[in-house]
Formats: structure tokens, sequence, C-alpha cells
């Protein structure tokens, strides 16, 4: 089978693209590269923006995976404008030329954060999905407008992932449990905003899975499934890192409990992955903190703006580089 990953290679894509080659699957990337190219030397690049990828070069594949976009809240914020048409019309028009070339899967990398501000009850594929911040909203449009082309000949996937973390050979500092991780050892300090906040959390090796197990699921399979390792909230994640850092290496690092709002809160079933897609977690917040320990002498120049996306976005802005 022949696979293109757009944006694959960014973080997820640099642990999704070498397990997909391991089960022997053939896999071109199409990327901007905004991050450079950790992906093995004999995967086949296009470095170039989704929108001027032809139908005819989109006809040579059985599927598509979209992993591109803005993918946090900062660069939605920074640049919404950019956002909107990244995030909620790239992938729709992805999928609408998928579609006429012939390609007969699509998977959405979509995303908990369309849930928004929750009441602290466990959220389904069917409870309501709004949010009120550009990275939310223009996740559940970019949903919206890959599964209304969904038929019988075109079977759309949307994985609603919680938040990533976990090593990458493509690595990123600016989500919760690597952000965590990071300053435990640079600071000895752990900023908590709000400890009662909840997060899906997701080991970036279970997103991996999850990407393979739509794959390979049966074409008759397609919708909306919540993706998430486990739920905590952002105080049990920060005594996890605490206790991890203390287990593996021996650092004592300090929890500074603040009390700042904030507009994402959210819990999510992932049943529905489990029973159709057979998705079944592997790895914990635990096993994501041992898995940072283990490589962590890859990655010992944190202050590199290379893992924080905000910071390579405001850069490629300034100099006018192509962000879409
Ligand atoms: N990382 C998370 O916690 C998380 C959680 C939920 C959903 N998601 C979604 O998963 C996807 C992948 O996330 P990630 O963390 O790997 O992101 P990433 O920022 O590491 O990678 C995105 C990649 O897309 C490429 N790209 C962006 N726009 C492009 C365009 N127009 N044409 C070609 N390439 C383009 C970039 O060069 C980059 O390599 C994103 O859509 C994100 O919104 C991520």
């Amino acid at each position: 089978m022949k696979i293109l990953v757009a944006g694959g290679a960014g973080y997820i894509g640099s642990v999704l693209i070498p397990k997909l080659l391991e089960r022997g699957y053939q896999v071109d990337v199409l990327d901007l590269l905004w991050f450079g190219n950790h992906l093995p030397d004999d995967v086949n690049v296009f470095q170039k923006d989704i929108l001027n990828f032809t139908e005819e070069e989109l006809g040579q594949y059985d599927q598509v995976v979209f992993l591109a976009g803005l993918s946090n809240d900062p660069m939605a914020e920074y640049s919404p404008g950019k956002n909107f048409i990244s995030n909620a019309a790239l992938p729709a028009y992805l999928a609408y030329s998928a579609k006429r070339a012939g390609v007969k899967r699509y998977i959405y990398a979509s995303s908990c954060s369309v849930y928004g501000y929750t009441v602290n009850e466990l959220y389904d594929e069917s409870s309501p999905a709004v949010s009120n911040y550009p990275y939310g909203i223009s996740k559940l449009q970019g949903e919206s407008g890959c599964l209304q082309l969904n038929d019988d000949n075109f079977s759309v996937i949307s994985l609603r992932q919680g938040t990533v973390s976990g090593y990458s050979l493509r690595m990123r500092f600016d989500l919760v449990v690597n952000a965590m991780f990071k300053s435990a050892i640079n600071e000895r300090l752990i900023t908590v905003n709000n400890p009662a906040i909840w997060r899906p959390i997701l080991s970036i090796r279970d997103a991996a899975s999850a990407y393979i197990r739509a794959i390979e699921s049966g074409m008759s399979i397609s919708g909306i499934f919540n993706i998430a390792s486990g739920n905590y909230t952002i105080g049990e994640i920060a005594d996890y890192v605490k206790d991890g850092v203390m287990e593996y290496l021996g650092i004592d690092a300090r929890i500074d409990i603040k009390h700042i709002q904030d507009y994402r809160n959210y819990k999510v079933s992932i049943e529905k992955a489990n029973n159709i897609l057979s998705f079944k977690p592997r790895f914990d917040v635990k096993n994501i903190i041992s898995g940072l320990v283990q490589n962590m002498d890859r990655f010992k120049d944190y202050d590199n703006p290379g893992y924080y996306n905000i910071e390579v976005f405001k850069a490629l802005d300034a100099n006018h580089l192509q962000v879409t």
C-alpha cells in the first residue's frame, strides 16, 4: 500500500513514519520542513506546500494522512488568519483533491481541543464540541470539511488526539509533559498554572499506533474517534514529573501552583476507538517520562528554538518565508 503523509516531517510524523516503513508500507512525505527533516533517508520527501501538490501527484496513493497545519494555540493566536487557512481550509482542500484523484482513505489529525471548556464530564464523540479560540475552532472546521466528503468510496477518519507527549527525533518542548520535564531538569521547578484542569494525554507511541489502526481498519470504517492514553489533571501530571525526575535522575524539583484560569478543560472517552479501531493505549504518563529520560542525551540543548513551534513560526514569518 502506498501512503502520503502531509506534514509527516513534524513531531508525530517523525515517530509514525519509521513504524509504517517497518510494517512494509511505501510512504512518501509532503512537508514544508519548517522543523527540518529527521526522517529515515529512504523516505521520499516532497518539500512543498500542500496547496501546490497536484491531483495527478495524489493519484498514486491509496491513503493520505494529514498531519500538517499550525499545531498549537500560540501559533494560532499569533496568526489567526494563517491558522484558519492552514487548519480549516487546507485539510479540506487536500481531502477534496485526494477524493477526486481516486484516493480511498483520508485520515485527519484532529484535536480534543475542539471540546473547549467542559464541565468535568467524560466527553465522547457525540458530546458538544464548542470552543472559542482560533485553534479549537479551526480544527473542528477542518474536521467537518474533510468528513463531509466521506462516502462508500472514500473513507474519512478523524482522530481527535489528546495532548501528545514523549520523545521524537523532531522534538517539541511546548507540550505539557515535555515542557514540565524540561523545566524540572533545567530549573528544578514545575510551574502549574491550574492544578484542577483536565487534559487527555497521548503518548507519542500510542499516537503512532492510533494512525496505524486507522490505516489498517476496514474501508467501511469512518468517522470521528477520540484518542488518548489517559485523562489527567495538570496537577497530577506535575506530580508524575516530579516523582519521575527524582526516581530516575535524583533531581528534586519544586512544584509552583498558580491559580490562572484556562480556556481548555476536557477529559474524553476512548471507548469508540477501542471498540471500532481496536486502539488500546499502552503507555501512561510514567512511561512517557521514562522514555524522555532514556533519550535525554539527544536533546540537552533545551533552549534550541527548534523545540518550540511558536519560535520557529515567528522566525519564518519575520523572514517572509512560506507559511501558507
Ligand atoms: N502534537 C499534539 O499534541 C497534537 C495534538 C492534537 C492534534 N495535533 C495535530 O496533529 C498534527 C501534527 O502535529 P505535530 O505535533 O506533529 O505538528 P508539527 O508542528 O511538529 O508538524 C507539522 C508539520 O506540518 C508541516 N506543514 C505545515 N503546514 C504545511 C503546508 N501547508 N504544507 C506542507 N507542510 C506543512 C510543517 O513543516 C511540520 O513539519 C497537526 O495537525 C496538529 O494540529 C497535534
